[in-house]
């Protein structure tokens, strides 16, 4: 029998109560398709931090780095600065493990209302391939209270170090400023990335998402390596998208899209927006992946603070999270039926969620998609 090691980080907020019922899920199926889990729980996040001062520890990450995936809940505390926890332990993971895709399916499930007017399942089913550790997500930049300042900043990558030395002389009284970083070897990998996925799901276009028209210096180096990369795959097509109009093409014609790659901070708001169009960030799962190393799937939502403790929250996002884990560690099998009970008790209808208009609780949520898997 297979055995997989998981390390489990619930986190905070609504963050501890939805994976839980991942991990019932995911537990079940393991029994039916015959494999194990061993689930090492880690307790990063706001009551850790806030107790500790730790946000992750290089033991911790060395374990990790001997195990399959990681299963995350959600991170984010009102108690602690916004920043401390998504910089100190999320986007740390993500960068830790070179976690450069960020892998977002935006499927509208049968049996789900539409925020669109006559949109089906049949219009709303594409991928997001959103790139995970460069653009304005490298976190450096400063802050100058007064007009004059030097600036040593860095950034570590598996691919690369960069340094930058500024000397700032400016001659309004304070400012502040973020940089951006787009490498060529960065993109180029994200990019292959999403050309292979379209292949492998026999999609016939990938589209790009930017703001060259803009933002030149990065992007213009985004382009490129997009149009070289496309070199290699021909019978798909290819086009740029600018990041203001496709949102508005996600609610005006979403059936045009089948594969969208886009740079961190753009692939971050649309797939905000994917998740509305899907139905609810309360359905929208998502992998943090590393194709050659330890990839991290989680809901695209957030901790919300304020449902913490209430078994209210919608569990589904967290659970098909769980399938596309499923999918990744080689369990494919299992990941087709955990996506196809959530299928199935979405359509029937009977458990629903708050979010979904109903009355059922997480767990009741969790417990329906397992009796589904064991029918
Ligand atoms: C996401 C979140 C994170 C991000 C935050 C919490 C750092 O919004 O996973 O989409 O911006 O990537
Ligand atoms: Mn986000």
């Amino acid at each position: 029998m297979k055995n997989h090691k998981i390390a489990l980080i619930p986190g905070d907020g609504i963050g501890p109560e939805i994976i839980a019922e991942g991990r019932k899920v995911i537990d079940a199926v393991s029994d039916k398709e015959n494999f194990k889990i061993k689930w090492t729980p880690y307790p990063f996040g706001a009551d850790h931090y806030l107790a500790t001062k730790e946000l992750l520890n290089e033991e911790a990450l060395k374990e990790i780095s001997g195990m399959d995936a990681i299963y995350l809940g959600a991170l984010g505390d009102p108690r602690v600065q916004p920043g401390v926890l998504e910089k100190g332990v999320l986007l740390a993971l993500r960068f830790y493990f070179d976690e450069y895709v960020n892998l977002r399916p935006i499927k509208l499930l049968e049996g789900i209302e539409c925020p669109l007017r006559n949109k089906t399942p049949k219009d709303i089913d594409f991928h997001v391939v959103r790139e995970n550790t460069e653009d304005f997500y490298v976190g450096i930049g400063g802050h100058i209270p007064e007009g004059k300042s030097k600036q040593h900043l860095e950034v570590k990558r598996s691919l690369y170090n960069v340094k930058f030395g500024l000397d700032i002389e400016a001659d309004g009284d304070e400012l502040a400023y973020q940089i951006g970083v787009i490498s060529s070897k960065g993109s180029r990998r994200v990019i292959k990335y999403a050309f292979d996925l379209a292949r492998k799901k026999r999609k016939t276009r990938v589209t790009a998402v930017d703001k060259a028209n803009v933002l030149t210096n990065m992007y213009s180096l985004w382009r490129k390596v997009f149009a070289e990369v496309a070199q290699d795959y021909k019978g798909i097509e290819t086009e740029y998208n600018f990041v203001d109009a496709i949102t508005m093409w996600f609610v005006k014609q979403p059936e045009w899209y089948q594969v969208v790659v886009a740079p961190n901070m753009f692939g971050d708001i649309i797939t905000d927006l994917g998740a509305m169009i899907q139905g609810g960030l309360g359905l929208a799962p998502g992998g943090n992946i590393n194709p050659d190393g330890i990839s991290m799937f989680e809901p695209i939502h957030g901790s919300a603070p304020k449902y913490k403790g209430m078994n209210r929250a919608n569990p589904i996002a967290t659970i098909w999270a769980g399938a596309l884990m499923l999918d990744e560690i080689g369990e494919e099998k299992a990941a087709n039926d955990v996506v196809r009970a959530i299928e199935e008790i979405i359509k029937e209808g009977d458990v629903k969620t708050k979010d979904l208009g109903g009355t059922a609780t997480t767990s009741d949520m969790g417990d329906a998609i397992v009796s589904k898997l064991k029918e």
